[in-house]
């Protein structure tokens, strides 16, 4: 029931020898960007917020090499239309979509002075798409991971992670925060991501403990609404802070937003709460996770998802019910807790279990949330790996 998560060797050597019989060129440069799973602090990378990603053992692979022409010529292992575009000159969105997240990042480049040669490249994955685990993220570190390969430099990992971030802007105009590139840029094996962002400054914290697992659970499902919702949402937390006179969202508390409630109106009222909630709950939960109190972290775990649910509305029907499973099985049944993870509106939970239990707990969650939705879920486990890094 547990999918094994694909060798990291196997995918590098399956997309250079699909680069070879695709576009018949040898790989040269090999760049791979890890997904992320986020333990908790969610919607609050925006807020000035602390979040816990981890970069998972899933990751995007980009083989390539230089083609001594002006194009870019790059395939995927799925043998999806190749994308051909000319990165002499400044990059503009493109067909096909995918290809986006590519030329944003060249962009990014560009705008440091960069000049690009062409190059033949093919991408391939074992980060599901769509599930919340940021295989945009991935592509775009991944991208400009080959890109530092390709142009024998170096960036700082903080300077690339925004670069990509900007990229996610630019050009596929989601105005996401920093968790996701910061994540699969700074990941390291036992590490989690904690990112205080208001500095911008990620703290390596340990996760090493044989005896904890996380399940990550896709839930298959993917609701339209989720592009709009992400940049409404973060709207809304923008007029909240505006309307309590705050310049950071550090600076208010669970008694402002209640004193300022009718002020704030429904639904940036919710929104507020569910921010205030959500940092302070981090907080705790790091410090939980360090003195192995995991009595407080599953509740905290808990009213992280409630609030996404309740307040910040970005939770969906198939994402409450495995939750709701994993809740079921309980502590006695090995799970610590679950909540949502990533943006919403569909995608994935994150389940902290004790090891032990683990292959039990991820048959449970698949039986019983393919009893109840006729969906078949995705589950793996997932410990904090390696960030994005060129493949020698
Ligand atoms: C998406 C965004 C992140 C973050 C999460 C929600 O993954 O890319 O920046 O806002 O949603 O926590």
């Amino acid at each position: 029931m547990l999918q094994i998560n694909p060798d990291l060797n196997d995918l590098v050597s399956d997309a250079a020898s699909r680069l070879l019989s695709l576009l018949q060129s040898e790989a040269t440069i090999t760049a791979a960007a890890p997904g992320r799973v986020n333990l908790i602090g969610e919607h609050i990378d925006y807020c000035d917020g602390f979040v816990m990603p981890f970069a998972i053992d899933r990751y995007i692979v980009i083989a390539g090499c230089s083609n001594g022409t002006s194009d870019a010529r790059v395939a995927t292992a799925l043998g999806e239309e190749i994308a051909i575009f000319d990165v002499s000159k400044p990059q503009h969105e493109g067909e096909p979509k995918w290809s986006n997240y590519i030329r944003g990042v060249i962009c990014g480049f560009q705008d440091r002075g960069h000049h690009i040669p062409g190059f033949d490249a093919c991408i391939h994955s074992s980060v599901p798409g769509g599930a919340g685990l940021s295989s945009s993220a991935a592509l775009e570190c991944a991208t400009a991971t080959f890109l530092e390969g390709l142009l024998d430099t170096r960036l700082e990992t903080k300077e690339k992670a925004l670069l990509c971030q900007k990229a996610e802007h630019d050009f596929a105009h989601v105005p996401c925060g920093i968790m996701d590139q910061f994540a699969s840029a700074f990941g390291k094996p036992n590490r989690l991501v904690l990112i205080d962002c208001r500095s911008g400054e990620p703290d390596l914290i340990p996760f090493e403990n044989p005896d904890l697992t996380v399940l990550i659970s896709n839930t298959m499902v993917h609701h339209e609404l989720s592009d709009g919702g992400y940049a409404a949402r973060r709207k809304h937390t923008e007029e909240g802070l505006a309307i309590l006179g705050k310049a950071s969202w550090r600076d208010v508390t669970a008694a402002d937003v209640q004193a300022s409630w009718d002020r704030l109106g429904a639904p940036v009222n919710r929104r507020a709460r569910h921010v205030v909630g959500e940092i302070s709950r981090t907080i705790a939960a790091a410090a939980a996770l360090a003195r192995n109190d995991f009595e407080t972290l599953g509740p905290l775990m808990a009213a992280s998802h409630d609030s996404l649910r309740d307040d910040f509305e970005v939770s969906c029907k198939e994402l409450d019910i495995m939750v709701e499973i994993a809740r079921k099985i309980g502590r006695g049944g090995g799970v610590i807790g679950a909540r949502m993870t990533g943006g919403g509106f569909g995608g994935s939970t994150v389940t902290l279990c004790e090891s032990r239990k683990a292959t039990e707990i991820a048959a449970t969650l698949a039986a019983e949330y393919e009893k109840t939705t006729g969906i078949t879920p995705q589950i793996f486990a997932s410990r904090p790996s390696q960030g994005a890094h060129l493949v020698q």
